[in-house]
């Protein structure tokens, strides 16, 4: 608690605390490079906010405190820009640059030099306007229209790499006026963070982070904003006054200087060989960028022949956006299918036209569950909008309502199953619907029989997805064990199958008795029992039997074994169906070596047992 009791006392220890909470500030989110823990800093701005408390004439407009935001705002103020918010033209092909370059060329007379420009990367977030008068931060503005955005400098406020006020160096004097642009984004792991938050919440998800940004930046609540891991890049000037650099890297370089955050893969390039390179270099960076971009953008260094080149409508002559090929597509919806998987859970997956989208063609995307259908409201017919990330799943960003044909059926979700009509069922509290048919259902037992051959299960060579359908299919396997009974003769009925992949396919089978029982656990498709549990498992308890006899309570002191696992397997071994299943691999020769178990009930004497120990980092 402070006792400090003249107001000038007191502000010179406002001032103190206010510098330190700057530099500690922008050393952590400006240059990454933090010099004190979280705690000294949250420590130190609450003896800001007590001394604010105390003394509240104090409470400057770039005072730190004004990061955690304000009182809730009815509506956004108009701002008119100073100087107004272009827009960038877009090239798309090497073509486009080149005439780009040639254009510059032209208009400053250049012939054959080439020109130096300053590529950056093309930010997929929104513009704003920072206007700091005598070095503090006085108004933010978006872009609106271009000539008028709107006033949200409370919530640009609470954005930590936003300077509230800039740093003053002696040979570099803060300008009287300077308006600086930049991009106001959330990086991908922010995006992905504040979307698990939205689960928990029981809210809608963001569509992506720009959106997420701009809805952002858009709370009439700065409390709200706060609390949204909003980020800027700055790459341009609006209106300055005692200040003239010549150049925009040196430009960037003083705004650096400043306290101002700048984009680390900004490059000074040489002619357009070198934008081109640029280009290729930051493509295949892309995906690895902590942040969205799509795409790059030159701008001429040199701001004596950006004057000389000026503007065309919205958009200046000196610089261009060299965009990324979309990696969003409309298309059509031509079906809506739902598959059953190995545990009978029902997806349904949007058939579409084929449409060509971030280098691969889509036709299948997976709408995850009921609800995610109901969300979008998607019927077949609808317009849709596909994405896709980098190597992530395609997804339906959106559905064109407005386009919508009349009478296009709402989809209904199927309450008996596709493949063997059995009812299917939501878990109280879950979101997956299931098959309840078990391994009566073709779908699941396909699935089924699929994983018990995989390579981390039962490894049964020249076991494919193909074969399988056809053993199903023919009435050959209608469960797991009835592989260890198929003969040669059998196989060769089939169609394409020749001797030779019928006797190595028996072969396979045969060979895979002699297995693990790490394998073999794993293979019998126990509900969240992957390799590494059914390892742990067998380490635990060493025997099928001890395994399959031990209690709820026992399950659970393994290792990553939680309550709701350990009662999924105590109820798989109870279950008649699949007792019943594991005597008949037994009988038809499947077999493992018996472990010792790794972890036995005599550890329990030792010092450590019972003990919980969290380790934190
Ligand atoms: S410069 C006078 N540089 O792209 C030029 N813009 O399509 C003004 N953007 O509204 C913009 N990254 O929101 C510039 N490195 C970058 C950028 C960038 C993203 C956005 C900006 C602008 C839009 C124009």
């Amino acid at each position: 608690m402070t006792d400090l009791t003249s107001l000038d006392q007191a502000s010179s220890e406002h001032n103190r605390i206010a510098q330190l909470l700057q530099k500690y500030n922008h050393e952590y989110y400006v240059l990454d490079q933090p010099s004190v823990t979280d705690y000294d800093y949250d420590q130190l701005m609450l003896q800001l906010i007590e001394l604010e408390a105390q003394f509240p004439t104090l409470k400057s407009p770039d005072s730190p405190s004004q990061r955690v935001g304000g009182e809730v705002l009815e509506k956004f103020d108009s701002i008119s820009h100073k100087v107004p918010m272009l827009s960038l033209s877009n090239g798309f092909s090497d073509d486009d640059i080149q005439q780009f370059d040639r254009r510059n060329r032209e208009g400053l007379d250049l012939a054959d030099a080439n020109i130096d420009y300053v590529s950056e990367p093309k930010l997929d977030g929104l513009a704003i306007s920072l206007l700091y008068e005598k070095g503090v931060l006085t108004h933010a503005a978006t872009r609106g229209d271009g000539r008028t955005g709107e006033n949200v400098t409370e919530n640009v406020k609470t954005i930590r790499s936003v300077p509230l006020s800039l740093f003053e160096l002696d040979q570099y004097a803060v300008p009287d006026v300077l308006e600086v642009r930049g991009e106001v984004f959330i990086s991908k792991e922010g995006f992905e963070k504040m979307n698990k938050e939205q689960i928990e919440l029981g809210e809608k998800n963001f569509v992506n982070p720009r959106n997420a940004a701009a809805g952002s930046l858009r709370q009439l609540d700065s409390k709200i904003t706060a609390q949204r891991p909003l980020e800027i890049y700055c790459y341009s000037l609006g209106l300055v006054e005692g200040w003239q650099p010549s150049t925009h890297s040196e430009m960037l370089a003083g705004l650096k200087r400043f306290g101002f955050r700048v984009c680390p893969e900004v490059e000074v390039v040489n002619g357009v060989q070198g934008c081109l390179n640029y280009y290729q270099k930051i493509s295949q960076k892309r995906d690895s960028l902590p942040y969205d971009i799509d795409g790059v953008v030159y701008k001429v260094d040199r701001l004596d022949w950006q004057s000389s080149l000026g503007f065309i409508a919205k958009a200046p002559r000196w610089a261009l956006a060299h965009k990324f090929p979309a990696q969003e597509k409309t298309t059509i919806v031509e079906s809506i299918d739902v598959q059953v998987g190995r545990t009978g859970a029902i997806t349904p997956v949007a058939r579409l036209k084929p449409v060509f989208v971030g280098g691969v063609t889509v036709s299948n995307v997976t709408l995850h569950n009921k609800q995610e259908v109901e969300r979008l409201d998607i019927r077949v017919g609808d317009k849709v909008i596909v994405r896709r990330a980098g190597d992530v799943i395609p997804q339906i960003v959106s559905v064109n309502h407005n386009v919508r044909k009349k009478n296009l059926k709402p989809f209904l979700f199927p309450s008996a199953c596709p493949v063997c009509q059995s009812p299917v069922e939501v878990k109280e509290g879950g979101v997956v619907a299931r098959c309840t048919g078990g391994l009566i259902c073709e779908a699941q037992l396909k699935q089924s029989v699929r994983h018990f051959a995989s390579r981390k299960a039962m490894d049964i060579d020249g076991l494919g997805e193909k074969i399988v359908e056809q053993l199903i299919d023919g009435g050959l396997v209608s469960s797991v064990p009835d592989l260890y009974t198929l003969k040669i003769d059998q196989l060769t009925d089939l169609e394409r199958f020749a001797d030779k992949s019928a006797e190595n396919l028996v072969q396979s089978i045969s060979d895979s008795k002699n297995t693990e029982l790490s394998r073999f656990l794993y293979a019998l498709g126990i509900p969240q029992v992957g390799e590494t549990i059914a390892q742990q498992l067998v380490d635990r308890f060493g025997t099928f039997e001890a395994i399959r006899n031990a209690s709820v309570d026992v399950l659970e002191s393994v290792p990553d074994i939680g309550p709701i696992m350990a009662e999924g397997i105590h109820t798989f071994f109870k279950d008649e169906k699949n007792t019943s299943l594991i005597e008949k691999l037994i009988e038809n020769g499947v077999a493992w070596q018996e472990a010792e178990p790794v972890c036995r009930d005599d550890l329990a004497s030792l010092p450590l047992a019972d003990n919980t120990i969290v380790l934190t980092g």
